[in-house]
């Protein structure tokens, strides 16, 4: 039988195969409140139906100010979680997991969706001053103010309870995005992290928010869930965060009480030059495996069957994320079982002939 349809176990939850959706942004919650709604019911049924094993939510905000862009998903009040609770039964329903990134944009946030405009949203419309570990800006977007210590503090608090909502809205899996130069990638990289307090300066302290974040969440959501970290294991620059960097703050949140970890690439800075080909960032995953003792996914233009399933088996890897593929074709993952002639038992019942005439 194929890995890519082995089951893999992570604390008490099981997923049916190796094929996991990655987080994708919809910018959809159309009144700018962070409350989803059918389209996000739609957009991440449709992928659970197409047999992932786990079918993971959008970068959703943990507060107001870390969201991208106004229209994206939120996790910080009531409303919210109830609006995400027919997302998460109807996933489940379809015998995938549903599990959700948590997410703080810190200087890249107040940006417009692209079919709504262009670069930053100014204060002046429905935009906002970002908050980040410095006060530089990221190229043409709104300029962030420097998060003072005890508001660091109150950040990590409010991630964990965005947490406690993600599990009381129903999802069996949480991640924590630390990549793609958002805010938790701001406080690890060298490149936009001076602060001279407890959280800069060593690469212990750059690593500070985010391993008390794993901590206090590990804390707070008991030992049945697993807690992905997603990183950018390079920013591609020399000063930058590197993979070694990246798999020694691993170790760390492993040790905090992190399971998994998501491996991707770049995000925090502009002008740099990404090696982008078919699994490209196969290796950073790879070395990240290497340095610590637990799963890794691999993401990133992986596009076919074959090539995912000969990575799994040629690799420590033990993930398979999709993005833009299953976008083009969410049964994706039922079509690979069909190319790589593995039988499985959770197509729709809907969509087998049954007993009727065939026309
Ligand atoms: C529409 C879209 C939205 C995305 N939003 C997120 C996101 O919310 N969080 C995240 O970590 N990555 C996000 N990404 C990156 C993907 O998760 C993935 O890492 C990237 O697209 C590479 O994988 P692929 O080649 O399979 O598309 C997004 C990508 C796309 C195409």
């Amino acid at each position: 039988m194929a890995k890519l349809f082995e089951r893999i176990s992570v604390r008490g939850i099981t997923s049916r195969n190796r094929i996991w959706i990655a987080p994708m942004c919809m910018y959809s919650c159309e009144n700018k409140d962070g409350v989803v709604n059918n389209w996000h019911l739609v957009h991440l049924g449709s992928r659970a139906s197409g047999g992932a094993g786990l079918v993971m939510a959008e970068a959703t905000a943990i507060r107001p100010d870390g969201r991208i862009s106004p229209w994206d998903a939120g996790i910080w009040n009531e409303e919210q979680v109830e609006a995400w609770k027919p997302v998460t039964e109807f996933i489940k329903s379809q015998g995938s997991l549903a599990a959700i990134q948590l997410a703080h944009a810190g200087r890249k946030a107040s940006v417009y969706r692209s079919w709504s405009g262009d670069g930053a949203v100014p204060l002046s419309a429905d935009g906002w001053q970002p908050v980040s570990s410095t006060n530089e800006a990221f190229p043409e977007y709104n300029t962030p103010r420097e998060l003072s210590t005890a508001e660091v503090k109150e950040l990590i608090g409010q991630w964990v309870q965005a947490a406690i909502n993600s599990v009381k809205a129903g999802f069996q899996v949480i991640e924590i995005h630390a990549a793609h130069g958002y805010l938790v990638h701001q406080f690890l990289s060298p490149l936009t992290n001076h602060r001279s307090d407890e959280f800069g300066g060593s690469a212990q302290n750059r690593a500070r928010f985010l391993v008390e974040i794993v901590k206090g969440m590990r804390q707070a959501i008991g030992e049945e869930i697993p807690l992905l970290v997603r990183f950018s294991a390079t920013d591609y620059h020399p000063d930058g965060f590197t993979v070694e960097a990246c798999s020694e703050v691993a170790r760390w949140c492993h040790e905090a009480g992190a399971d998994l970890f998501d491996i991707s690439s770049g995000g925090l800075i502009t002008g740099v030059k990404i090696p982008v080909g078919p699994g490209y960032q196969v290796p950073l995953s790879q070395e990240v495996s290497d340095q610590v003792d637990a799963p890794v996914s691999a993401v990133g233009l992986i596009t076919d069957a074959k090539q995912a399933e000969e990575i799994l088996q040629t690799t420590d890897i033990d993930i398979i994320m999709i993005a833009r593929l299953s976008l083009r074709d969410p049964y994706w993952p039922l079509r690979a079982a069909h190319e790589l002639g593995v039988q499985v038992n959770y197509w729709p019942n809907q969509y087998t002939r049954g007993t009727y005439p065939a026309n």
